[in-house]
């Protein structure tokens, strides 16, 4: 009888795609250094200069679809031979998609999809990199990117959580543990489970809390832990 594989979730952050030339928020010269988040993510803003939050987004928009998956990504689709991988990311990036990774929720929406302003339920591909204003979706209304803002619901909490709540394995990589309710979601891992946070920088204890730190790049601390799990799985 086949042993069943067990679960590793991944929660990912901002950290992953840095290699990929996607820039994080939080770091110095992050994008929060470089735009204020009330004039551009936030529906307070959509509301006082639509034209301005629809360019934050097509410049990023143009930013991903020029970049590339990087080794970090790779190693989490190697896992998938191995375990039952379930990726929660916080990006609105498709690098993990690209890889190949198969079972992801975005937690935060998909920069390459829009939704109407009259109906948030229904997605649709954005066709080249840009949405601008006068973009109508099927039911006449402004589409705007299909992405979460500060102040907005996080539909996909609940099912987020679910997930956690399997996990055998949690492997946090590229995250600041900053924004919540995704940062919560640690919470909901088992007691049982391994933890393991993936950051290039020192983490608050805090926000360590018993995840064990593997200190440096994704592209490099990624693989490494992912051949170590592989390895542990064959013993
Ligand atoms: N390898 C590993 N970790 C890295 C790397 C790297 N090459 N570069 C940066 N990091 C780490 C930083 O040390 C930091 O802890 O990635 C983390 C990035 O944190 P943030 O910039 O805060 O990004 P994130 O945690 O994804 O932000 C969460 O905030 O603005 C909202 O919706 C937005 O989804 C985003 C959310």
């Amino acid at each position: 009888m086949k042993r069943k594989k067990s679960k590793i979730v991944v929660l990912s952050g901002a950290g992953i795609s840095a290699e990929s030339g996607l820039g994080t928020f939080r770091d110095k010269g992050g994008l929060w250094d470089k735009h204020d988040i009330n004039d551009v993510a936030t529906p307070e803003a959509w509301r006082k200069n639509p034209e301005l939050v629809l360019e934050f987004y097509n410049m990023r928009r143009e930013l991903v679809l020029e970049a590339k998956p990087n080794q970090a990504h790779s190693a989490l689709v190697r896992l998938e031979r191995y375990f039952d991988v379930q990726i929660i990311t916080q990006n609105i990036d498709d690098l993990h998609e690209r890889a190949g990774s198969k079972n992801i929720l975005h937690l935060h929406g998909e920069i390459l999809f829009a939704q109407s302003i009259l109906n948030t339920e229904k997605v649709y591909p954005v066709k080249g990199s840009r949405i601008e204003l006068g973009d109508l979706a099927p039911d006449g209304g402004q589409l705007r990117p299909h992405v979460v803002w500060f102040g907005e619901a996080v539909p996909k909490m609940i099912d987020a959580e679910q997930i956690m709540k399997e996990a055998d394995i949690l492997i946090v990589v590229g995250t600041s543990l900053n924004v919540y309710p995704a940062a919560n979601l640690v919470y909901a891992c088992p007691p049982h489970a391994e933890k393991y946070i993936v950051d290039l920088n020192e983490l608050s204890t805090a926000k360590q809390k018993n995840l064990h730190h593997l200190k440096g790049k994704a592209s490099e601390k990624l693989p490494e832990l992912v051949d170590q799990l592989i390895q542990e799985s064959k013993n």
